[in-house]
């Protein structure tokens, strides 16, 4: 099956996403990731990328769809996959009709209030990936695997609010793109951990994919 998760900046599309895919075996595929990496690796990509997200803007769409498409012919997403974070407009939407049939786009529907703080005081682990808040951290600066913490770039107040109103102009109305054609599964992204909206997902995807 393919999946999609959709849901604004600190929605917890990754760490939905981490568990989803695990439970249902799909490979995680998320373009803020794939970006990051480049930007690491400093290649070409990685230097057209960084000048858009560390303004909070959304990456030219060819050059997202291009490596989407690439990466769905993978041998690991002949069984289906799940994508955080593309589509984000309504152009990348239609380009990814073309190559994948979509089965289900897990929405996370989230109070746009709870985002700020969760995001500018996200601590991400360079090794493993794993989130934390600077609130449960104590002064903490390595994650549980040893891996050095660090803040996103992109994780700073007047990026943020670029991101969100992004995410309301461009990617908000998927909503209702993948609602008239069936697919959307509807969440509420509240202040409880994670693993209580997790819950709820797996209970919505099992019964509608089975195990
Ligand atoms: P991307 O990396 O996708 O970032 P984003 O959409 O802004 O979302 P985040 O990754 O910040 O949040 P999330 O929803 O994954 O939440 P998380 O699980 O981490 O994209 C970055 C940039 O890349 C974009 O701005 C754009 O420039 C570019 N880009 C990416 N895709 C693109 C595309 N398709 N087209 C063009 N450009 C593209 O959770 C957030 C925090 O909250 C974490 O600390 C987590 O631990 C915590 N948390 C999660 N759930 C809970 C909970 N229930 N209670 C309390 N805390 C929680
Ligand atoms: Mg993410």
């Amino acid at each position: 099956m393919n999946l999609i998760l959709l849901g604004a900046p600190g929605a917890g599309k990754g760490t939905q996403a981490k568990m989803i895919a695990q439970r249902y075996h799909l490979p995680h595929i998320s373009t803020g990731d794939i970006f990051r990496e480049n930007i690491r690796k400093e290649t070409e990509i990685g230097l057209l990328a960084k000048s858009y997200i560390d303004k909070g803007q959304l990456v030219p769409d060819e050059v997202t769809c291009a490596i989407v498409k690439d990466r769905l012919t993978w041998d690991d997403c002949k069984n289906g996959c799940l994508l955080d974070g593309f589509p984000r407009n309504l152009y990348q939407a239609e380009e990814l009709d073309k190559f994948a049939k979509i089965d289900g786009v897990v929405n996370i529907n989230i109070d746009f209030k709870l985002l700020m703080d969760r995001l500018c005081g996200r601590r991400v682990c360079k090794e493993c990936g794993e989130s934390y808040h600077v609130s449960t951290l104590n002064g903490q600066t390595t994650c549980h695997c040893g891996g050095e913490l660090y803040q996103r770039k992109d994780d700073n107040p007047e990026t943020v609010k670029s991101r969100l109103d992004v995410y309301s102009a461009q990617t908000a109305p998927l909503i209702d793109y993948y609602t008239k054609k069936g697919v959307i599964l509807n969440f509420t992204g509240t202040e409880a951990p994670a693993e209580v909206l997790f819950e709820e997902v797996k209970k919505v995807l099992d019964e509608k994919f089975g195990k």
